[in-house]
C-alpha cells in the first residue's frame, strides 16, 4: 500500500428522542405499512428543543477522538459536511472546535446535502496525503427536522437527525483510504432543495408563508437518479482502488430509502448480507448517514479489521461519492 491516509477512529451520536410510524400516523394521511414497504424506515430521531446541529456533534466526535487514541488538542482540521447548521455563519465546525477545545484545529464546513461526510472524506484523504495535515476530524452531521414540512407526507415520514465522525490521519501501511470519488450536476439542483433564507428567496413574510423553507423533493426522479450515481460512483471508486466489489466485505450505502440500497447493491453484483442497513431505526439522515452507519458497524463486529469497505452516496446539488478504505 502507497503512503496515504487512513480512518483511525470513529464515532456517532443519535439523539433519544424516537418518531415511531405510528406517530406519523396521527399527523398526515399515511400508514406504518406504507413507509416500510416503500421506504424500510420504521423510527427515527429527532433532536430536542435547544439542542444545536453541533450539540449532536461533540459527543460523536469525542468518542471518534478518543478511538483513535488522541485529544481535541491533536486536531489540525475540522470538516463538518451539513446543510442545517447551528447559524447561517459562521460554519458549525467553528462551534464544535470551540466546544471540544480543538484549538490548534482550523475549522471549515462543506455543503454537499447528504454527500457532505465523504466529500469531508475525500478532501481530509488528499491533505493527509498532501503531509500538510496530520490528523483531520470528518463529521457528518443533519437536524433535518427543522426543515422538514410536517404536514407533507411526502417529505415529513423520511428524515431523522444524527451525526457521525471519522478521525482521517497517516496510513499505517496495514489500512488506509484505497480511493474517493465525488460528482455533481448543479443541472438537477431543483429536485431536492431547500429553496428560502439564501439571495434567491431572502427570509420575508412571503417566503415564510409559502413554505420556502422546508425542503422540496421530486421523490420519484431522486430515486431514479440515485440508483445510478450511487452504481456509477462505487465503480469509479473501485477502479480507482484497483479492486472489484467481489473484494468488497461490507457496503455502506447512504441510507436514503431500502429499495435504492437494494438496487445499487443488485447493480454491483454485492449480495444483502454484504449491505450495511439501518435505515429502519434511524430513517435518511443525511449526511450522518454513512458515518453513523460506519461506527455501528465497527463496534457491532460487522466491519473488522483486515476488511474493506466500500461507502457509496447520493443526495441534493445533486452531488455523489464513493470510497474504498480498508480497516
Ligand atoms: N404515505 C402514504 N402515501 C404517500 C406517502 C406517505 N408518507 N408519501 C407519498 N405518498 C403517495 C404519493 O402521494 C403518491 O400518491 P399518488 O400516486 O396518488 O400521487 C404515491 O404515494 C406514490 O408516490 P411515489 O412518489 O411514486 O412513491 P415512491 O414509491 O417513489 O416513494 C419516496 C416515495 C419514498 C419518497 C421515494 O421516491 C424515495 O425514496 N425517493 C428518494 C428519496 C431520496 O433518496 N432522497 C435522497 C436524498 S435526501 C437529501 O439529500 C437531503
Amino acid at each position: 500500500m502507497t503512503p496515504g491516509s487512513m480512518i483511525l477512529g470513529t464515532g456517532h451520536y443519535v439523539p433519544e428522542k424516537v418518531l415511531t410510524n405510528a406517530y406519523f400516523e396521527k399527523i398526515v394521511d399515511t400508514t406504518d405499512q406504507w413507509i416500510v414497504e416503500r421506504t424500510g424506515i420504521h423510527e427515527r430521531r429527532i433532536k430536542a428543543p435547544g439542542q444545536n446541529t453541533s450539540d449532536l456533534c461533540v459527543p460523536a466526535a469525542r468518542e471518534a477522538i478518543e478511538d483513535a487514541g488522541l485529544t481535541p488538542t491533536d486536531l489540525d482540521l475540522i470538516i463538518v459536511g451539513t446543510v442545517t447548521g447551528d447559524m447561517k455563519f459562521p460554519a458549525t465546525s467553528i462551534f464544535i472546535q470551540s466546544k471540544l477545545g480543538a484549538h490548534q484545529a482550523a475549522a471549515m464546513d462543506i455543503s454537499a446535502a447528504c454527500s457532505g461526510f465523504v466529500y469531508g472524506l475525500a478532501l481530509a484523504d488528499s491533505l493527509v496525503r498532501s503531509g500538510g495535515y496530520k490528523h483531520v476530524l470528518v463529521i457528518g452531521t443533519e437536524t433535518l427536522s427543522l426543515m422538514t414540512n410536517w404536514k407533507d407526507r411526502n417529505t415529513c415520514v423520511l428524515f431523522g437527525d444524527g451525526a457521525g465522525a471519522a478521525v482521517v490521519s497517516p496510513s499505517d501501511g496495514e489500512r488506509g483510504i484505497l480511493s474517493t470519488y465525488i460528482g455533481s450536476d448543479g443541472r438537477l439542483a431543483e429536485l431536492l432543495c431547500c429553496p428560502g433564507g439564501g439571495t434567491a428567496a431572502p427570509p420575508s413574510r412571503e417566503t415564510l408563508e409559502n413554505g420556502s423553507f422546508y425542503l422540496k423533493m421530486a421523490g420519484r426522479e431522486v430515486f431514479l437518479h440515485a440508483v445510478k450515481a450511487m452504481s456509477d460512483s462505487a465503480l469509479n471508486a473501485l477502479q480507482q482502488a484497483g479492486t472489484t466489489s467481489s473484494d468488497i466485505d461490507l457496503l455502506i450505502p447512504h441510507q436514503a430509502n431500502i429499495r435504492i440500497m437494494d438496487a445499487t447493491a443488485k447493480r454491483l453484483g454485492i449480495p444483502r448480507e454484504k449491505v450495511y442497513i439501518n435505515i429502519d431505526r434511524y430513517g435518511n439522515t443525511s449526511s450522518a448517514s454513512i458515518p453513523i452507519a460506519l461506527n455501528e458497524a465497527r463496534r457491532q463486529g460487522v466491519l473488522q479489521p483486515g476488511m474493506t469497505c466500500l461507502m457509496v452516496v447520493f443526495g441534493g446539488g445533486f452531488t455523489w461519492a464513493a470510497a474504498v478504505v480498508k480497516f
